[in-house]
């Protein structure tokens, strides 16, 4: 008798065991969109010390590179930090921030890295440290559907005084300040923003990267994205400048991220 009540309660124990498992293990999924990350740990800390945190800026008003989505941060900017935070061992905490502050945020320490669909230009390499690329963008207009802008060129035309809507600080903003004055560009805190104001009439078009664009005409009637491209672009994250063990470490990642086909997936994900 003792025997067979020693055995049941073994196999409890055994169940019980196998019961705790599959909830851990369950809860392991759908962590890569989550704002805040808590990654599997291929450096695992030890047990009752919890992951560092990397903190990443962006401004998660750029569908589909960052945006919300039941109120936590998602997209292909959000799941590829929680890829790298995995392979660092690391949590992510994503800060979303006006896009004009993300690089003083990467400066001044407050963040480990800014990511948010930003381009590599000769000016920020000035200021801060940028990874490999993991993605292409492109400069597009927005503009009404009859309107009498039809291609970039007429944007340069003889005499033409549009007006540009444009996100502040973005590479829209600059291209569009030097090609055409400031004096006709109105910088607004996100896209959403300027395609409100492109809608009411105080601007004649939007600047702003290619898949932006799609996803704000998606969800503005009478709106429609101009076929010729105002500028190409390569994406990556920016880092402070020195910081070369964080830089060495996002770009290792970034490369086993892009041999695995992990980044392509999604990629593929968000942009059909
Ligand atoms: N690619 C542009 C730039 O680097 C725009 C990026 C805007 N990103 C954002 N998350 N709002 O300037």
């Amino acid at each position: 008798m003792k025997k067979i009540i020693a055995m049941m309660m073994a196999l409890m124990l055994v169940l019980t065991g196998i019961a705790v498992f599959t909830a851990c293990d369950g809860g392991e999924e759908n962590k890569g969109s989550t704002e805040t990350t808590t990654a599997a740990a291929t450096t695992e800390p030890a047990e009752n010390e919890a992951p560092k945190v990397l903190k990443m800026a962006t401004n998660a008003y750029f569908q589909p590179y960052e945006f919300y989505k039941d109120g936590k941060i998602v997209g292909i900017d959000a799941e590829i930090a929680a890829a790298i935070a995995e392979k660092l061992g690391m949590t992510l905490e994503i800060v979303d921030m006006e896009f004009d502050s993300i690089i003083t945020a990467v400066n001044e320490g407050s963040v480990d890295f800014g990511m948010a669909g930003m381009t590599v230009t000769e000016d920020r390499l000035k200021e801060v440290d940028f990874s490999t690329s993991y993605a292409n963008g492109k400069q597009v207009i927005i503009v009404k559907e009859d309107s009498p802008i039809t291609t970039a060129d007429d944007l340069f035309a003889e005499g033409a005084a549009y007006k540009v809507g444009v996100q502040l600080g973005t590479t829209g903003d600059i291209y569009a300040t030097g090609d055409f004055g400031a004096e006709n560009v109105t910088t607004y805190s996100n896209g959403n923003e300027a395609v409100l104001a492109l809608l009411g009439g105080s601007v004649d078009c939007v600047i702003i990267d290619n898949e932006p664009a799609k996803a704000l005409v998606a969800a503005n009637a009478g709106l429609k994205v101009l076929d010729t491209a105002y500028a190409n672009e390569d994406y990556a994250i920016c880092i402070k400048k020195g910081n070369t063990e964080l830089l060495d470490a996002i770009n290792n990642a970034i490369k086993e991220l892009t041999a695995d086909g992990t980044i392509d997936a999604i990629i593929a994900k968000y942009i059909k």
